[in-house]
Protein backbone atom coordinates (compact mmCIF):
# COMPACT_ATOMS: atom_id res chain seq x y z
CA UNK A 1 0.00 0.00 0.00
CA UNK A 2 2.49 2.18 1.15
CA UNK A 3 4.77 1.71 -1.63
CA UNK A 4 1.98 2.27 -4.24
CA UNK A 5 1.59 5.58 -2.82
CA UNK A 6 5.08 6.02 -3.22
CA UNK A 7 5.36 5.15 -6.55
CA UNK A 8 2.29 7.25 -7.44
CA UNK A 9 3.71 10.32 -5.51
CA UNK A 10 6.97 10.27 -7.66
CA UNK A 11 5.61 9.56 -10.92
CA UNK A 12 3.53 13.00 -10.47
CA UNK A 13 6.91 14.31 -9.16
CA UNK A 14 8.51 13.44 -12.45
CA UNK A 15 5.28 14.10 -14.63
CA UNK A 16 5.06 17.75 -13.13
CA UNK A 17 8.71 17.86 -13.72
CA UNK A 18 9.03 17.15 -17.45
CA UNK A 19 6.48 19.31 -17.92
CA UNK A 20 8.14 22.46 -16.77
CA UNK A 21 11.24 21.59 -18.35
CA UNK A 22 10.17 22.40 -22.03
CA UNK A 23 9.02 26.03 -20.66
CA UNK A 24 12.34 27.10 -19.62
CA UNK A 25 13.64 26.32 -23.99
CA UNK A 26 10.92 28.41 -25.25
CA UNK A 27 11.66 31.65 -23.56
CA UNK A 28 11.36 34.23 -25.76
CA UNK A 29 14.85 36.69 -31.70
CA UNK A 30 14.37 34.11 -28.52
CA UNK A 31 14.51 36.33 -25.19
CA UNK A 32 15.93 39.73 -26.69
CA UNK A 33 14.01 43.21 -27.15
CA UNK A 34 12.80 44.80 -29.81
CA UNK A 35 14.96 47.77 -31.22
CA UNK A 36 14.53 51.46 -31.69
CA UNK A 37 13.10 51.51 -35.28
CA UNK A 38 16.22 52.65 -37.80
CA UNK A 39 18.87 52.08 -35.19
CA UNK A 40 20.79 49.24 -36.99
CA UNK A 41 20.20 51.23 -40.20
CA UNK A 42 23.11 48.67 -42.17
CA UNK A 43 20.22 45.42 -41.18
CA UNK A 44 18.54 44.54 -44.59
CA UNK A 45 15.64 42.56 -45.08
CA UNK A 46 15.72 39.66 -47.40
CA UNK A 47 12.10 38.33 -48.91
CA UNK A 48 12.92 35.48 -50.42
CA UNK A 49 11.53 31.76 -49.92
CA UNK A 50 11.72 32.43 -46.56
CA UNK A 51 12.65 35.85 -44.15
CA UNK A 52 15.97 36.25 -43.94
CA UNK A 53 18.79 39.14 -43.05
CA UNK A 54 21.49 40.48 -44.18
CA UNK A 55 24.50 43.68 -43.70
CA UNK A 56 24.94 46.19 -45.90
CA UNK A 57 28.51 46.64 -46.88
CA UNK A 58 28.63 48.74 -49.37
CA UNK A 59 26.00 50.84 -51.12
CA UNK A 60 25.22 48.09 -53.90
CA UNK A 61 26.39 44.97 -51.80
CA UNK A 62 24.64 42.78 -49.16
CA UNK A 63 26.35 40.17 -46.98
CA UNK A 64 24.33 37.02 -46.04
CA UNK A 65 24.26 33.46 -45.62
CA UNK A 66 24.54 31.10 -48.34
CA UNK A 67 21.17 28.55 -47.74
CA UNK A 68 19.08 31.92 -47.84
CA UNK A 69 17.18 30.81 -51.10
CA UNK A 70 16.81 34.23 -53.30
CA UNK A 71 15.82 35.16 -56.67
CA UNK A 72 15.72 37.72 -58.91
CA UNK A 73 12.21 38.85 -57.54
CA UNK A 74 13.13 38.45 -53.83
CA UNK A 75 13.11 42.12 -52.27
CA UNK A 76 15.59 43.56 -50.77
CA UNK A 77 14.99 46.16 -47.93
CA UNK A 78 17.02 48.19 -46.72
CA UNK A 79 15.80 50.79 -43.96
CA UNK A 80 13.07 48.75 -42.65
CA UNK A 81 12.00 48.38 -39.05
CA UNK A 82 8.45 46.47 -39.65
CA UNK A 83 8.45 43.58 -42.45
CA UNK A 84 4.90 44.38 -42.90
CA UNK A 85 4.14 48.62 -43.08
CA UNK A 86 4.85 51.03 -45.22
CA UNK A 87 7.26 53.09 -43.77
CA UNK A 88 8.91 56.15 -45.83
CA UNK A 89 12.63 55.36 -44.88
CA UNK A 90 12.38 52.11 -46.74
CA UNK A 91 14.65 51.23 -50.08
CA UNK A 92 13.52 48.36 -51.67
CA UNK A 93 15.29 47.18 -54.35
CA UNK A 94 16.39 43.45 -56.36
CA UNK A 95 19.09 41.01 -56.38
CA UNK A 96 21.41 41.83 -59.70
CA UNK A 97 23.59 38.58 -59.13
CA UNK A 98 24.07 36.52 -56.14
CA UNK A 99 27.84 35.49 -55.02
CA UNK A 100 27.51 32.15 -52.75
CA UNK A 101 30.81 31.06 -51.41
CA UNK A 102 32.05 28.93 -53.52
CA UNK A 103 32.79 25.69 -51.15
CA UNK A 104 29.46 25.97 -49.20
CA UNK A 105 28.80 22.84 -47.91
CA UNK A 106 25.00 22.02 -47.10
CA UNK A 107 25.80 19.51 -44.83
CA UNK A 108 28.73 20.12 -42.30
CA UNK A 109 27.49 23.91 -42.76
CA UNK A 110 30.94 24.87 -43.43
CA UNK A 111 31.56 28.03 -45.81
CA UNK A 112 27.51 29.76 -45.28
CA UNK A 113 28.06 32.82 -46.70
CA UNK A 114 26.80 34.64 -49.72
CA UNK A 115 26.99 38.03 -51.57
CA UNK A 116 24.15 39.87 -53.12
CA UNK A 117 25.09 42.13 -55.87
CA UNK A 118 21.77 45.04 -55.71
CA UNK A 119 20.16 46.02 -59.13
CA UNK A 120 20.47 49.61 -57.59
CA UNK A 121 22.74 51.42 -55.17
CA UNK A 122 21.91 52.52 -51.73
CA UNK A 123 21.22 56.27 -50.61
CA UNK A 124 23.10 56.60 -47.43
CA UNK A 125 21.43 58.50 -44.46
CA UNK A 126 20.86 58.23 -40.92
CA UNK A 127 18.36 54.92 -41.62
CA UNK A 128 20.59 53.38 -44.34
CA UNK A 129 24.01 52.86 -44.12
CA UNK A 130 26.87 50.76 -44.17
CA UNK A 131 28.45 48.08 -41.78
CA UNK A 132 32.23 47.88 -41.84
CA UNK A 133 34.10 44.65 -42.27
CA UNK A 134 36.62 44.22 -39.93
CA UNK A 135 40.42 44.67 -40.96
CA UNK A 136 41.51 41.58 -39.98
CA UNK A 137 39.48 38.11 -39.64
CA UNK A 138 40.32 37.50 -35.78
CA UNK A 139 38.72 34.72 -33.53
CA UNK A 140 36.57 36.04 -30.84
CA UNK A 141 37.05 34.84 -27.60
CA UNK A 142 35.03 32.67 -25.39
CA UNK A 143 33.30 34.84 -22.99
CA UNK A 144 32.87 37.98 -25.53
CA UNK A 145 29.46 39.78 -25.54
CA UNK A 146 27.91 40.24 -29.31
CA UNK A 147 24.47 41.32 -30.37
CA UNK A 148 22.39 39.82 -33.16
CA UNK A 149 19.05 41.31 -34.37
CA UNK A 150 16.81 40.16 -36.60
CA UNK A 151 12.94 39.28 -38.00
CA UNK A 152 13.04 35.81 -36.79
CA UNK A 153 10.74 33.54 -34.69
CA UNK A 154 10.57 34.98 -30.97
CA UNK A 155 9.13 31.33 -30.08
CA UNK A 156 9.84 28.00 -31.51
CA UNK A 157 6.38 27.75 -32.56
CA UNK A 158 5.30 31.24 -33.40
CA UNK A 159 5.43 32.79 -36.72
CA UNK A 160 8.00 35.52 -37.73
CA UNK A 161 8.60 38.96 -35.33
CA UNK A 162 7.00 42.07 -37.51
CA UNK A 163 9.54 44.32 -36.48
CA UNK A 164 12.63 44.00 -35.98
CA UNK A 165 14.47 42.54 -32.69
CA UNK A 166 18.23 42.11 -30.80
CA UNK A 167 19.69 39.95 -28.44
CA UNK A 168 22.98 39.89 -26.47
CA UNK A 169 24.75 36.55 -26.49
CA UNK A 170 27.63 35.13 -25.07
CA UNK A 171 30.81 33.54 -27.57
CA UNK A 172 30.82 29.84 -25.79
CA UNK A 173 34.19 27.84 -26.26
CA UNK A 174 34.42 25.39 -29.35
CA UNK A 175 35.14 22.51 -27.13
CA UNK A 176 31.89 23.15 -25.15
CA UNK A 177 29.86 23.31 -28.10
CA UNK A 178 31.28 20.19 -29.63
CA UNK A 179 30.66 18.39 -26.44
CA UNK A 180 28.38 15.74 -26.05
CA UNK A 181 26.20 17.24 -24.11
CA UNK A 182 26.09 20.03 -26.86
CA UNK A 183 26.53 19.34 -30.78
CA UNK A 184 28.68 16.54 -30.17
CA UNK A 185 30.15 16.97 -33.40
CA UNK A 186 27.09 16.63 -35.28
CA UNK A 187 28.35 18.94 -37.00
CA UNK A 188 31.56 19.44 -35.79
CA UNK A 189 31.49 23.38 -34.87
CA UNK A 190 35.09 24.36 -36.50
CA UNK A 191 37.52 27.38 -36.73
CA UNK A 192 35.18 29.05 -38.83
CA UNK A 193 32.80 29.14 -36.93
CA UNK A 194 31.30 30.95 -33.50
CA UNK A 195 29.26 29.36 -31.21
CA UNK A 196 27.09 31.71 -29.13
CA UNK A 197 24.27 31.79 -26.91
CA UNK A 198 23.56 31.64 -23.17
CA UNK A 199 25.13 28.20 -21.64
CA UNK A 200 21.37 28.51 -19.33
CA UNK A 201 19.52 28.65 -22.99
CA UNK A 202 16.53 31.23 -23.95
CA UNK A 203 18.66 33.34 -26.04
CA UNK A 204 19.37 33.01 -29.54
CA UNK A 205 18.56 33.54 -32.79
CA UNK A 206 16.05 31.34 -34.40
CA UNK A 207 14.95 31.18 -37.88
CA UNK A 208 14.17 34.18 -39.63
CA UNK A 209 17.15 35.50 -38.58
CA UNK A 210 19.59 33.46 -40.88
CA UNK A 211 21.70 35.96 -42.77
CA UNK A 212 22.35 38.58 -40.22
CA UNK A 213 25.35 40.00 -38.81
CA UNK A 214 26.92 39.03 -35.66
CA UNK A 215 28.49 42.19 -33.54
CA UNK A 216 31.01 41.42 -31.41
CA UNK A 217 32.32 44.80 -29.12
CA UNK A 218 31.25 46.47 -31.74
CA UNK A 219 33.14 45.00 -34.55
CA UNK A 220 31.12 42.68 -36.99
CA UNK A 221 32.83 39.56 -36.73
CA UNK A 222 29.65 36.93 -38.22
CA UNK A 223 26.50 35.38 -39.81
CA UNK A 224 23.85 33.62 -38.77
CA UNK A 225 24.25 30.28 -39.97
CA UNK A 226 21.72 27.69 -38.16
CA UNK A 227 21.27 26.09 -34.78
CA UNK A 228 19.55 22.78 -33.70
CA UNK A 229 16.43 22.37 -35.62
CA UNK A 230 13.32 23.45 -33.96
CA UNK A 231 15.19 24.23 -31.07
CA UNK A 232 16.11 27.52 -30.72
CA UNK A 233 16.76 28.88 -27.56
CA UNK A 234 17.72 25.18 -25.84
CA UNK A 235 20.91 25.08 -24.08
CA UNK A 236 21.75 22.13 -25.74
CA UNK A 237 22.27 24.01 -29.11
CA UNK A 238 23.24 27.54 -28.96
CA UNK A 239 23.38 29.29 -31.99
CA UNK A 240 26.09 29.00 -34.96
CA UNK A 241 27.50 31.97 -36.87
CA UNK A 242 30.51 31.84 -39.85
CA UNK A 243 32.91 33.46 -38.44
CA UNK A 244 34.61 36.72 -41.09
CA UNK A 245 37.27 34.70 -40.78
CA UNK A 246 41.01 35.80 -42.77
CA UNK A 247 40.04 33.28 -45.90
CA UNK A 248 36.60 34.56 -45.96
CA UNK A 249 37.26 38.36 -45.97
CA UNK A 250 39.88 37.80 -48.83
CA UNK A 251 37.44 35.94 -50.47
CA UNK A 252 34.94 38.84 -50.34
CA UNK A 253 37.22 41.39 -50.79
CA UNK A 254 38.27 40.26 -54.09
CA UNK A 255 34.39 39.15 -55.09
CA UNK A 256 33.28 42.36 -55.09
CA UNK A 257 36.40 44.18 -56.41
CA UNK A 258 36.22 41.74 -59.47
CA UNK A 259 32.78 43.60 -59.89
CA UNK A 260 33.89 46.94 -60.01
CA UNK A 261 35.99 47.26 -63.51
C1 LIG B 1 11.25 33.14 -56.87
O1 LIG B 1 10.97 32.83 -55.52
C2 LIG B 1 9.60 32.88 -55.18
C3 LIG B 1 9.51 32.58 -53.71
O2 LIG B 1 10.29 33.44 -52.99
C4 LIG B 1 8.82 31.88 -55.99
O3 LIG B 1 7.47 32.00 -55.69
C5 LIG B 1 9.06 32.14 -57.45
O4 LIG B 1 8.44 31.13 -58.21
C6 LIG B 1 10.54 32.18 -57.77
N1 LIG B 1 10.72 32.56 -59.15
C7 LIG B 1 11.54 31.96 -59.96
C8 LIG B 1 11.67 32.54 -61.32
O5 LIG B 1 12.20 30.99 -59.62
C1 LIG C 1 15.03 58.93 -42.00
O1 LIG C 1 13.67 58.71 -42.20
C2 LIG C 1 12.86 59.76 -41.74
C3 LIG C 1 11.45 59.34 -41.91
O2 LIG C 1 11.18 59.13 -43.24
C4 LIG C 1 13.13 61.00 -42.53
O3 LIG C 1 12.35 62.07 -42.02
C5 LIG C 1 14.55 61.34 -42.41
O4 LIG C 1 14.84 62.41 -43.28
C6 LIG C 1 15.40 60.14 -42.78
N1 LIG C 1 16.76 60.49 -42.50
C7 LIG C 1 17.57 60.86 -43.44
C8 LIG C 1 18.92 61.27 -42.98
O5 LIG C 1 17.26 60.84 -44.62
C1 LIG D 1 22.40 44.12 -23.86
O1 LIG D 1 23.43 44.52 -23.01
C2 LIG D 1 23.53 45.93 -22.87
C3 LIG D 1 24.76 46.26 -22.05
O2 LIG D 1 25.10 45.24 -21.21
C4 LIG D 1 22.25 46.45 -22.22
O3 LIG D 1 22.30 47.86 -22.09
C5 LIG D 1 21.06 46.07 -23.10
O4 LIG D 1 19.87 46.46 -22.48
C6 LIG D 1 21.05 44.59 -23.35
N1 LIG D 1 20.04 44.31 -24.34
C7 LIG D 1 19.20 43.31 -24.25
C8 LIG D 1 18.26 43.14 -25.39
O5 LIG D 1 19.19 42.53 -23.32
C1 LIG E 1 40.10 44.70 -48.57
O1 LIG E 1 40.51 45.66 -49.51
C2 LIG E 1 40.70 46.96 -48.97
C3 LIG E 1 41.10 47.92 -50.07
O2 LIG E 1 40.87 47.41 -51.33
C4 LIG E 1 41.79 46.91 -47.93
O3 LIG E 1 41.95 48.19 -47.36
C5 LIG E 1 41.39 45.94 -46.85
O4 LIG E 1 42.42 45.82 -45.90
C6 LIG E 1 41.11 44.58 -47.44
N1 LIG E 1 40.61 43.72 -46.38
C7 LIG E 1 41.05 42.48 -46.22
C8 LIG E 1 40.46 41.75 -45.08
O5 LIG E 1 41.85 41.95 -46.98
Amino acid sequence: MRNSYTFLASSLLIAIFLLLIPGDFCVKIIGGNQVTPHSRPYMVLLKGENICAGALIEKNWVLTAAHCVLNRTSQVILGAHSITKNEPEKQIMFVKKQYPYPCFDQDTHEGDLKLLQLTKKAKINKNVSTLRLPKKGDDVKPGTMCQVAGWGKIHNNSPQSDTLREVNITVINRRICNDQKHYDYHPVIGLNMICAGSLKGGKDSCNGDSGSPLICEGTYRGITAFGLPGKCGDPRGPGIYTLLSQKYLNWINKTMKGQFR
